[in-house]
């Protein structure tokens, strides 16, 4: 997979990648449980790299928030939505830059640049192990000790469950190349135009220890969808129709977001993990 497949799928998402987010029929919950992350472990006043950053929802939400935002994307389609929409912003003077960047190479930023750093999307685009690697080294090396780090990942099983709940998609399952490949090594490759083009996919339990190597300390691992995956219009509909009970929902999918039983069904998972102070090698 080239990057160039994945920057012209995103181009082709425009607008829709900024309003996802906001559709509880679509990624409202992942959008809660992230940000409910967010709230628990950033600093106040951080300076912040938002990498894979798109149209840019998370970083004006961060710039609402008082943060400094770096705002870094492969897509130019995406950026120059971010950059619309952060000049209709008030908070928009809080973000820094806009910026092309590829997650595996981020050496125009210095060592210990950033307080903390999202990368929501590109590790699960990364389907070369090294890719994996440098893009966890240099993610990690412009944070400063005692960063945050918050990743985005999408376990294996979400591609075979996607696969099956998208029509013309469904004949990859009987091709028993393509199941062991998702299966055993993670690897997911779409050959129908235009569709989420191809995907790597972790097991929950690999996660920390591949980060930890990298040096950092595990906050957490997330269910970005919680108990609810696969439910959302369901829930469009609860929130329409009921709104008392969608928040009470919303309120089990954040207490039990780190449940170890249901982080394989996610769609997508969150890590978090802080760079461990070089000297001691003990977390802030
Ligand atoms: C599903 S979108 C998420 C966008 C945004 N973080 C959000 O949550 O709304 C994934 C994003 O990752 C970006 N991306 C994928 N691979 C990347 C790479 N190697 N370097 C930088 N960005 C990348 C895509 O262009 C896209 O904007």
């Amino acid at each position: 997979l080239s990057t160039q497949d994945v920057r012209a799928y995103y181009d082709s998402f425009g607008e829709r990648e900024w309003a996802r987010l906001e559709d509880p029929s679509d990624g409202a919950v992942e959008f809660a449980v992230t940000c409910h992350a967010l709230d628990t472990y950033l600093p106040t006043g951080a300076r912040v790299l938002d990498l894979g950053g798109g149209p840019g929802r998370y970083s004006l939400w961060l710039a609402e928030r008082g943060h400094r935002v770096v705002l870094a994307d492969i897509s130019p389609t995406l950026l120059d939505i971010a950059r619309t929409k952060v000049a209709q912003s008030n908070s928009g003077g809080l973000v820094e830059t806009i910026v092309e960047v590829d997650a595996r190479d981020l050496s125009r930023w210095s060592d210990d640049a950033f307080d903390a750093a999202l990368a929501l999307g590109p590790f699960y685009h990364l389907l070369d192990p090294l890719d994996r690697e440098r893009a966890a080294a240099e993610l990690v090396r412009v944070l400063r000790p005692g960063g945050v780090a918050f990743v985005a990942l999408m376990p294996r099983y979400a591609f075979l469950r996607r696969t099956l709940a998208v029509a013309d998609e469904r004949r990859h399952l009987k091709d028993p190349v393509f199941v062991e490949r998702v299966l055993e090594e993670g690897t997911f490759v779409n050959d129908v135009p235009g569709r989420f083009t191809a995907g790597y996919g972790v097991r929950p339990e690999d996660v920390a220890p591949f980060f930890e190597g990298h040096g950092l300390a595990t906050h957490a691992l997330l269910a970005c969808e919680g108990i609810v995956p696969d439910l959302q219009e369901d829930l469009a509909e609860t929130m329409r129709d009921d709104p008392a009970a969608y928040r009470q929902v919303l309120d089990v999918v954040l207490r039990t977001a780190s449940d170890p039983s249901i982080l394989g069904m996610s769609a997508h998972l969150l890590y978090v993990g802080r760079k461990q102070l070089e000297s001691n090698g003990i977390t802030e």
